[in-house]
Order: C-alpha cells, then structure tokens, then sequence
C-alpha cells in the first residue's frame, strides 16, 4: 500500500516504522527530521486541510493515517472521505468524544460506562456555589482540548474554586475552559487501553502504562508522556474482561446507538479505582508515548488491520496481535515542561540506534547544517523490545546513554512500578 501518516512526532515516527517493515510506500506530512529518513516528508502541517486534500488528489494514497487529535476534532477525516480517500481516524462526530469532555462524560453517562460521578457547569458563580454546598474537592476539567494540560486534581474547596475561576473567569485555556466539568476524584494506577474500532465490531490491542510526570518516582509537574511501557502486568485477565464489559463495550454499543460512525483507535484512559476500572477520558488516536510501545510489540502488519478499519470490515479474528514486552523512553529538551530550549546539537543519534531491539524515534527535531538539532520539548523517543520488561528496560537505558544532548533529560525509571 501507498499509505499517508499525517503528524509529526513520535508516534507518527513509530507508524512510520511500521509501515515501513511491512514494506509498504510511506509518505508524511509534515514528519521530523527522522522521519524524513523513512518516509517521504511534506511540508504541510497536520491540522491544513485545504493541502493535505490537494496532497491526496495528488499522490493518491491507499490508506491515511491520522496521528494527533487536533485536525480529527476539527473534521480533516471528513474531508478526505468526502473526496474518496480511505481514512483511519474518526470524523468531526465521533472525535468529540476526545474533543469535550462534557460531551464524552455524557456519552459515558448514557450508555453506562463505568465513569466517576460529574457535572458540568458554564456559570462559574455556580459551580463555585455547587463546590460550596458540597464541601469536598472535585476534579476540574476543561470541555476542549488543552494539550493534556486542562485537568486540574484538586485537593481542596480553596483549590477547586481557583481552578474554576481560572478556567471559567480568567479562561486560562481559552475558549477549552468557558465549560467545565467537575468530577468524583478517585485513586489508583493508570492504564491507556488501546482498541480498534470500525463503529460495530472492536479488537483490543494492548495496554501499557505511560508515565506523565517530569520526575522519577512520580514527581514533578505533568508532561505530554515522559515514558510507558507495554504489557501491564498488573492489567490482569480478569481486569481486562472486567473493562471489557463495563466499558468497552457499552461504548462501541453507544457509537452504533447514537449514530456517530467511528473508524479508527479509541485510547481510553482508566483508572483502577478500589480494584475496579472506571474511564477517566476517552481519546480518538493513539497515545504518544504509548504507539511506540505498541508498534514495537507488534507481530505482523499493522497496516493490514488499520486498513480493514478504515473500510469498516474490521476481522478480530484476524487483527495484529502483540507480543514480548516493550518500553520507551522520552529524551525532552532542557527546562521542559516549562519553557523548553530548542536548538542544540543531537550526537549518538546511530550509536543508540545500533542497540540490539531498539528505534530510535524522533518527535521535535529539526535539520541545521547537516546536523540534527533540538525543535521542541520532546525531542526523542528511544523503544526498545525485549522477551520482558527488565530485557527491554536494559535495552533502551543502554541506547539512551547514548544520546548526547545539551541540558537535556529523561527519567531513568520508565515501569519501576513493574520491575519492582
Ligand atoms: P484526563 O485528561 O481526563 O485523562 O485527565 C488527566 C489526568 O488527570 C489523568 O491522567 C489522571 O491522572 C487525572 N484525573 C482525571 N480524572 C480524574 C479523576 N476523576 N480522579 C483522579 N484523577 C483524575
Ligand atoms: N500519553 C498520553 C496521551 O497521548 O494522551
């Protein structure tokens, strides 16, 4: 197949990869300067969707991948199905259930999936008296996308109301914030849950656990991912038949009931909350640092299952299974999260490359002068697969020794909660 991955990080690196070992002709818009070494790049960035319709009229691609929410929510899969292309990846309909999160904790609702208790407010005066009246903390979150960064996991009435008054009032993130959703706080690990879906029929595709924040041991302020690792020994059988019930299906149930077609990844975040798995969020993609543990797990043609989703003729029987274990590592730039410095040199780019089992993906990096320099806060993501966790973990530190960056850091931890 001739396929197109529309992003530009990480993750679309791994698909990139996957593609690419399935022999298939691999183009992307807009890539990195690593991609650029697997694929054919185009400069046109993920959210155009005027170029990438004239890209596809052009090049005439058998299937199109697409990598981040942003351009799924303001409907590019739309647009490209309106013009014959063969697209995974949710239209402007389905993707909002990753699009608001008022929207998706109501779809939730509906069709009882296993969710924490919530309300949504527009009127800050009423939230703030709602909290008030309660006397506890609340989660706070805004309807839109927020780049991950729109939850806030209040501990206190004092903590709650500052958050609603920043997102409502100050509109902190803009117009993400003007509704809120204010939600039960519950406790216990995290997994990202990953299952195909063609808007009738469902393959699960793994777990793993992915690690956001900055610090080892869980410190530090939130990230876009900072590591995960895939399987989850702790996501047992029983959990998964558990989700699968409470969740997974009443959701791809509740796709069909209401009508919103979706074809494509659902990335539902859970929590194992007393033992039991409630859904914290729903996303339309798939997870960044999670596809690289994914694709690096993978056995066979990806591709070969993501087209069939496109077409809606999705075969459980017949989809990529996964195996072995695998982990990635997040290489980000110095002073990220918070105000990341950009433009130095990469060195050890090959050397941690020829490491037995391990990609070397990149997310922001950009060409300088023939060198490959640092372009964002995430600059690399090192996968290594290996028969196990602890084999994978050794292999990835080993090529992340590597890398030689200005400044630059990572967390030497990625699934301690596994191998201890
Ligand atoms: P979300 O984008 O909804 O997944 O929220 C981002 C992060 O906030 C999650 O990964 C959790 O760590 C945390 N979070 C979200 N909802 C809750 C909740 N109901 N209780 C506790 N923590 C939560
Ligand atoms: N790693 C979490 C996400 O992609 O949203």
């Amino acid at each position: 197949m001739k396929v197109l991955i529309v992003g530009g990080g990480a993750r679309e690196h791994s698909l990139v990869l996957a593609a690419k070992s399935a022999a298939h002709v691999v183009h992307c818009a807009p890539g990195n300067a690593g991609i650029a070494r697997d694929a054919t790049t185009h400069t046109i960035k993920a959210d155009d969707v005027d170029q990438l319709e004239a890209l596809c009229e052009r090049e005439r691609f058998d299937l199109v991948v697409v990598g981040p929410e942003a351009p799924l929510v303001a409907g590019l899969a739309d647009r490209l199905r309106e013009r014959g292309v063969l697209v995974f990846g949710p239209g402007r309909a389905g993707a909002q259930l990753e699009g608001s999160k008022a929207f998706s904790k109501e779809f939730m609702a509906r069709h009882g999936v296993a969710t924490a208790a919530f309300r949504v407010f527009d009127d800050a005066a009423k939230a703030t008296e709602y909290v008030q009246r309660e006397a506890r903390a609340f989660v706070v979150k805004a309807d839109g996308l927020a780049a991950g960064k729109g939850v806030v996991v209040a501990s206190s009435v004092e903590e709650t109301i500052a958050a609603i008054r920043s997102m409502i009032v100050d509109r902190a993130f803009g117009a993400a914030g003007a509704r809120i959703v204010l939600e039960e706080r519950l406790s216990g690990p995290e997994v990202s849950l990953h299952v195909l879906c063609d808007g009738e029929r469902f393959a699960v595709l793994g777990v793993a656990q992915d690690h956001k924040r900055v610090g080892d041991g869980d410190t530090g302020p939130n990230t876009g991912g900072m590591g995960a690792y895939g399987p989850v020994p702790a996501f047992d059988d029983a959990l998964l038949a558990q989700t699968l019930a409470t969740i997974v299906e009443p959701t791809v149930r509740g796709l069909a009931r209401d009508g919103l077609p979706f074809r494509g990844v659902l990335f539902i975040g859970l929590m194992i909350h007393e033992g039991a798995p409630f859904a914290l969020e729903y996303n339309v993609r798939f997870g960044d640092p999670e596809c690289a543990v994914l694709m690096a797990r993978a056995q066979g043609d990806v591709f070969a299952s993501l087209v069939a989703v496109a077409k809606g003729a999705l075969d459980p029987a017949t989809v990529v299974t996964f195996e072995g274990a695998a982990i990635a590592v997040v290489v980000a730039s110095e002073r990220y999260p918070a105000e990341p410095v950009t433009g130095d040199v990469i060195d050890g780019l090959d050397e941690a490359a020829a490491v037995d089992g391990v990609s070397v993906l990149h997310a922001g990096t950009r060409e300088r002068d023939g060198a490959i320099v640092t372009a964002g806060g995430r600059v690399l993501t090192i996968v290594a697969r290996g028969q196990d966790l602890r084999d994978a973990a050794s292999r990835a530190y080993r090529a992340v020794e590597r890398i030689s960056i200005r400044g630059a850091h990572y967390r030497r931890d990625i699934a301690w909660r596994a191998l201890a």
